[in-house]
């Protein structure tokens, strides 16, 4: 969960890892540092601070005074979001061992750290920090016998839990050791300099050719070399990726935050998510990926989705979409009730593990539980060689472009696009016909063009977040396919506005919920002309009796809303399969607006991360 940036080469490492620390700020951002090496034999340099990299560069200039005109050529740093001690100085990584030779950055968690740091404090060794990290740089202190891979590894094999870590020796000058088991590391390929990064956005700018290590390796990466093999020293070798997302693209683009850059890119992520893979002469769409043929998908008796947050309600709308559609019915589940529970997994069944990071800890245990029983799993992952996608090793990639910004927008509706995708695929195996099927595929060449049209309302959708931005509580109602939108929508808002919002089926309203709604409480209802749409129009009336203000989102010329509603956002007409994409971007402009109008720190809300690669 927190970003790890290496360096080895001829230049200076210092200004390569903290711009690669920036980039990286969105995985955790309570405290940072940085250890960096000179020469052989003299001391590492370790500057650590809470806050963010930029009071890590405040502290660094200081700190860097003393070596004016020098440069060092070897360095790792770590930007931190907490598991283990609080946001301190002393938490923060790079830890050093007792004797100062060795210092290391990891994410992750060991598990078994509280009986290790039992023993080495029987053996002598004190603890500065409440981490779980620090165990490991004494570990890799007390195996040192002169051969740092190996003294590495003899650490690592010692290990429970997660990690991807990266290690400098003030010993070996040259060289970083780096290693992954459960969190991901990726080694940039350039010209006489290594850099290693826990996300290939910190390295993009200097090299698109990356090495990502796969769990249990470990690599060796001088500036001209990078040795990969297991802990047991057999070499591994991995195909080098070509990344070709541009720095543009990761970038903010103009916009004052990402989150809206990444709301504005969605007519864009979602071309791309569709690219190639509708088939209109068949009526049907093309997902290779999967690696599915027709009898297999003829054959399926199930379909179980597992995701967490916003991946589970675009899993939700997958679920809908799989059961209208292809006629197979389908389980979603929290993908944390795999850990927690043994939920039935069928023969004949198979999982769709939805996630845009393809790190999420709950999400890759339901994975390998399902594999463990047997049956296929497909990923829906956004970032390409990411855990998720490996792990399944079949699947469909969002291609949404890197998603920065804390609350997931563009990946939401790119997951709904590529569940309906496979909902297609799998009908037309099924019960489709090639005129069913090409009606679909032909309303789904128009999403981008519905999520444009969508944008063009911003104005309208600021000017309403900022008449109801002082609300303490709101409601998000729908049902059907607007239900899963209602609970996407409620949770944009309180996550970046940290205002209490509960998506809510519109039908549950009065089984409780209704005792709350009074004036103060806003209720946004989601309710464009699709199926269902008169007994939601009922719902706000009954709220409205409560004197709630009702915003509706609804189809734009649809006049029958407005008598039940306060205020109205218009999304264009769309079929009942697709809406839930027009419905949630209407939602994270109105979340987006609400919470700037508020203040908030919009990136990076309080307590969260990106990539939630903890249980
Ligand atoms: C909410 C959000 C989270 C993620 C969840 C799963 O805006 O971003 O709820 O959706 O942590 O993450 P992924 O999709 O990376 O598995």
């Amino acid at each position: 969960m927190c970003g790890i940036v290496a360096y080895v080469g001829a230049r200076d490492a210092v200004g390569i890892i903290i711009s690669g620390l920036h980039r990286l700020e969105y995985r955790g951002y309570d405290s940072a540092g940085i250890a960096l090496c000179q020469e052989a034999n003299g001391p590492l340099l370790v500057v650590k601070t809470p806050g963010k990299v930029l009071d890590l560069e405040k502290s660094l200039r200081d700190a860097l005074l003393p070596y004016a005109g020098k440069k060092f050529t070897l360095g790792i740093g770590h930007t931190r979001w907490a598991t283990h001690g609080e946001p301190n100085r002393e938490n923060s990584h790079p830890h050093p061992s007792r004797n100062g030779n060795f210092a290391v950055v990891h994410n992750g968690i060991i598990e078994n750290y509280g009986e290790l740091k039992k023993r080495l404090i029987a053996r002598g060794y004190s603890f500065a920090s409440q981490t779980d990290t620090e165990v490991i740089a004494h570990l890799i202190e007390e195996c040192y016998e002169g051969d740092f891979r190996g003294a590495v590894a003899a650490a690592l094999e010692q290990l429970e839990g997660t990690y991807g870590i990266a290690v400098i020796s003030r010993l070996h000058p040259d060289t970083i050791i780096a290693a992954r088991q459960g969190s991901p590391i990726a080694i940039g390929i350039r010209d006489d300099e290594t850099i290693i990064a826990s996300d290939v956005s910190a390295i993009v700018t200097h090299t698109k050719q990356v090495i990502y290590l796969g769990d249990g390796d470990i690599v060796t990466a001088t500036r001209e070399n990078v040795d990969i093999a297991s802990l047991k020293n057999v070499p591994v070798s991995h195909e080098m990726t070509h990344i070709d997302w541009d720095i543009s693209q990761i970038e903010k683009g103009g916009y004052e935050h990402f989150m809206l850059k990444e709301i504005h890119e969605q007519p864009d992520s979602l071309a791309n998510t569709l690219r190639g893979r509708l088939v209109p002469s068949e009526g049907s769409t093309r997902l290779g990926g999967m690696r599915m043929d027709l009898p297999d998908m003829a054959g399926l008796s199930r379909v179980a989705i597992a995701a967490c947050g916003t991946s589970y309600y675009a899993g939700v709308v997958g679920k809908y979409l799989f059961e209208d559609f292809a006629g197979i019915p389908a389980d979603v589940q929290q993908a944390a009730e795999y850990r927690d529970r043994n939920p039935i997994i069928l023969p004949d069944s198979c999982m769709v593990a939805v996630s845009q990071s393809g790190e999420t800890a709950d999400t890759l245990a339901a994975v390998v539980e399902a594999k463990r029983k047997g049956i296929p799993v497909l990923g829906i992952c956004n970032v390409v060689g990411s855990t998720i996608a490996r792990e399944t090793g079949r699947g469909v990639y969002l291609h949404a472009g890197p998603e920065i910004g804390v609350a997931s927008t563009k990946a939401f509706t790119s997951q709904v696009a590529v569940l309906a995708m496979m909902a297609i695929a799998f009908g037309r195996a099924r019960r489709l016909s090639v005129a069913e099927g090409r009606s679909m595929v032909d309303e789904m060449a128009r999403i981008p063009d519905l999520a444009r049209r969508v944008l063009e309302q911003e104005d309208a959708i600021r000017k309403l977040a900022h008449k109801y931005a002082g609300a303490h509580n709101f409601f998000y109602i729908g049902r059907g396919y607007m239900f899963p939108a209602a609970m996407e929508g409620a949770l944009k808002l309180k996550e970046i506005s940290y205002i209490h919002a509960e998506g809510y089926h519109a039908a549950e309203l009065k089984h409780g919920p209704l005792a709350l709604l009074e004036e103060s409480v806003p209720v946004v209802a989601a309710v464009p002309d699709v199926p269902g749409k008169i007994k939601t129009l009922g719902n706000m009336q009954e709220c409205k009796a409560r004197k709630s203000p009702v915003i509706a989102i609804a189809t734009e010329n649809d006049s029958s809303v407005t008598a039940h509603c306060t205020d109205v956002i218009r999304i264009p007409a769309c079929p009942e399969f697709l809406a839930a994409i027009p419905v949630v971007i209407a939602e994270q402009l109105f979340a987006y607006h609400i919470a700037k109008a508020r203040g908030c720190p919009i990136d990076q809300p309080r307590n969260l991360a990106k990539s939630v690669t903890v249980e």
